[in-house]
């Protein structure tokens, strides 16, 4: 099974980038691009929120046309900068599975790594949460899963990342949430979004995994107290691939035009090269 995951979309009403300057609309096309020319395609596409920059009909409506150039299932999750109703309501139209009432959590369950989408939104704020009533449903719902592999996948990293300008707006979670996804090892990833870069750690016996957004980045700063800056750093998709020996395994893939693919010549000086090898390895 092999999973797309893009993030943080970030679409805009045509003719206003974003910050002035962000045609986050062109990089949305390129992003969709990058999945479709994926071979093997994937079996389906997570977008982990920020699909929209305010929330905004017109927004959404941009981000339906691009998505539905999809030719496979895509599952998406809310965001900060979506707004929890209207993302809904111009959807779910599309994607049926979005309740019709509460948070926007699902599970799809006919395929081979079981996904549990989870709404860390909280209305009018920049972090997230997973509240008592969103842990329960999540706890249910690994409970029906039986140890199938399983992706959970949400917007807010539950998990600090060390980063001062991101672990201001985290996902609010309570010592209970860790517990419960580490009773759970058959939980191979908590993939996220927000904070547009890639990055992984460990986080209750899984890993936590944070992919890029599809436009602008957030530039890397370690120093104390510093906050974000966006920087036009390339944007990439994850590529999640699951096979039953391997369990999944993560790729990321920039998106760009970086010329054709070229093959391995070894030099004939080249000390690693076996007598009578060929040319090339
Ligand atoms: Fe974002
Ligand atoms: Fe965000």
């Amino acid at each position: 099974m092999i999973i797309a995951q893009i993030s943080d979309l970030h679409a805009r009403p045509h003719g206003r980038p974003a910050y002035g300057i962000v045609d986050t609309n062109a990089a949305i096309t390129r992003a969709v691009d990058a999945v479709l020319a994926l071979d093997p395609r994937p079996d389906c596409v997570l977008v982990t929120g920020d699909l929209s920059d305010c929330g905004l009909a017109e927004e959404y409506g941009i981000v339906r046309d691009e998505l539905a150039r999809l030719p496979m299932p895509v599952y998406v999750v809310p965001g900060n900068h979506d707004r929890r109703e209207s993302f809904a309501a111009e959807l779910r139209p599309r994607y049926g599975y979005l309740p019709k009432q509460g948070f926007l959590h699902y599970t799809v369950e006919d395929v081979p790594v079981r996904l549990i989408g989870l709404d860390t939104v909280i209305a009018g704020e920049d972090g997230g949460e997973i509240c008592a009533a969103r842990e329960a449903w999540l706890a249910e719902r690994l409970a029906e899963g039986h140890g199938r592999p399983t992706i959970v996948f949400m917007h807010h990293p539950p998990f600090a990342v060390g980063v001062d300008g991101m672990d201001i707006m985290p996902c609010r979670v309570s010592p209970g949430f860790a517990r419960l996804i580490a009773s759970h090892p058959e939980i191979e990833r908590v993939l996220c979004g927000h904070y547009h870069r890639p990055i992984q750690r460990r986080f209750a016996g899984t890993i936590g995994y944070v992919v890029p957004g599809t436009a602008h980045q957030v530039a890397l700063d370690l120093r104390p107290g510093t906050e974000n800056w966006f920087i036009m750093e390339p944007p990439s998709i994850a590529v999640h691939v699951w096979k039953p020996e391997t369990g999944v395994v993560s790729h990321l893939q920039p998106i760009g035009d970086f010329g054709p693919r070229r093959p391995f010549v070894l030099d004939p000086a080249y000390p690693g090269k076996p007598q009578g090898a060929p040319a090339h390895a």
